[in-house]
């Protein structure tokens, strides 16, 4: 058992790994494909509204929570009430749900790296990726070892493991992006696509969209399932979170948007429809991909991009639950992260095969993977933030002042806390179980 509470050897360490874990596949695979489905320019406003305003908040308060009590979800909701460690056990619940499904995804990744590397020749891109998550063997072994790989580097602990990843791997995802970027800014009629993510068209505003550009910024940001309050409770110095909360923010909506110029210029420079949801990158991209030159290298640069976006959220999914096996019952991190990987394994199985074999099995009129999606992203997440934005706001009456020095600003965080951000999200979990 580790002895000592771990804790970050620097703020730089902290940030790193806050950030790598609000950039993931959500910015690059969700975001664009979502705001692809929702109208481009005015989605990309009333996100970037959202999240600098409302998504504070929450992000603030997992943070502060964890902060405070130093403790991982369960005992840090226990420590409030003890009768709150039953809504704290939700959190890494949830986790091991999310890592269910956002796992698998990692798998396509590994696979979509194998192939740029061996310049693989592909002449139906739709059919290639439909074929390939139906196979009942080949996705499966590659979730398996994506979910080894995030669940190794957390095994290896906060400093070796956490930090050294997230060290690693965002400067890495950051050149990668920038030449991305570069790359897709100087392909034919690039304009028309920074026109679509940038030009708003208003008709295209309602309230559908605003929630869903609601959920982007809660699920971006992590917020929710408590890898924030663990990496929280991990801060060892007594400065402001303020600042923090903002680099995290400014972070990951940066990322988003360089994901946006990275893919819509090239989507528009090859005549490909915006919005072709979930496929946008498994399928569009790679089509263009084998259009450009040296197409097989920035293939396989984009993918590598994926690939540590995904692991470094990958690894916060799973530090919430590890944390509370360490803590609570006393095991031994290498001892947690075994039982997680199997967790994780069993849920991710049916999931992947819920694509081809276990296709007919239906979940309120979804396949595994979907269902594990939605129950997670329209309702878990919601609700484990709503709770804690309750708990804090109205029965531990956190106050703003005590966490921002700005007096305007800790009055709208109060607001915020009590009212807007729980009436938000109830609305979000009303709008997606409908
Ligand atoms: N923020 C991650 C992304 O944008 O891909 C996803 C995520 C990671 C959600 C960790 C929740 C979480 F706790």
């Amino acid at each position: 058992m580790e002895d000592k509470r771990p804790v970050w050897t620097s703020k730089y360490a902290f940030i790193v790994t806050a950030v790598g874990s609000a950039v993931g596949l959500g910015n690059i695979w969700r975001f664009p494909y979502i705001m692809g489905q929702n109208g481009g320019a005015i989605f990309l406003i009333t996100y970037i509204l959202l999240i600098s305003t409302i998504c504070f908040v929450p992000l603030m308060n997992e943070l502060y929570i964890g902060k405070l009590t130093k403790k991982e979800c369960v005992g840090a909701y226990e420590s409030m009430h003890h009768n709150l460690k039953y809504l704290g056990a939700l959190n890494p619940i949830t986790g091991i749900l999310i890592a269910s499904f956002y796992f698998i995804v990692g798998g396509w990744i590994i696979n979509y790296i194998w192939k740029s590397l061996t310049c693989a020749q592909i002449t139906n891109y739709e059919n290639y990726f439909s074929e390939f998550i139906q196979n009942p063997i080949y996705p499966s072994i590659l979730t398996v070892l994506f979910i080894f790989i995030c669940v190794f580097v957390t095994a290896r602990g906060i400093k070796r493991g956490i930090e050294t990843a997230n060290k690693t791997l965002m400067p890495l995802l950051a050149v990668i992006l920038i030449f991305l970027v570069i790359v897709s800014l100087r392909l034919p009629n690039a304009g028309a696509g920074l026109e679509y993510m940038f030009k708003p068209d208003f008709s295209k505003l309602n309230f559908h969209m605003v929630l869903a550009a609601l959920g982007q910024a809660f699920f971006t940001l992590s917020i929710g399932m408590g890898a924030l309050l663990t990496y929280g409770s991990y801060i060892k110095e007594d400065k402001s979170l303020v600042k923090s909360v903002y680099t995290i923010i400014l972070s990951d909506t940066a990322f988003a948007i360089l994901a946006g110029i990275m893919i819509f210029p090239a989507v528009f420079s090859f005549n490909m429809p915006p919005n072709s949801g979930a496929g946008l990158v498994f399928v569009t991209l790679p089509k263009i991909f084998s259009q450009i030159p040296f197409g097989n290298f920035i293939s396989f640069a984009f993918f590598v991009l994926l690939f540590c976006a995904a692991v470094t959220s990958g690894i916060s999914i799973v530090e919430g639950p590890c944390a509370t096996l360490i803590e609570r019952f006393k095991m031994s991190r290498i001892k947690a992260c075994t039982l997680i990987f199997f967790a994780i394994t069993l849920l991710a199985i049916p999931a992947t095969l819920s694509f081809g074999l276990l296709g007919n099995i239906k979940l309120f009129d979804k396949n595994i993977f979907d269902f594990l999606d939605f129950l997670t992203s329209n309702v878990m997440l919601p609700l484990n933030a709503l709770f804690l934005c309750l708990i804090s706001g109205w029965y531990l009456k956190v106050k703003g002042i005590n966490i921002i020095q700005n007096k305007y600003m800790a009055a709208l965080f109060d607001i915020g806390l009590k009212y807007i951000v729980p009436i938000a999200l109830m609305s979000l979990m009303f709008l997606g179980l409908n």
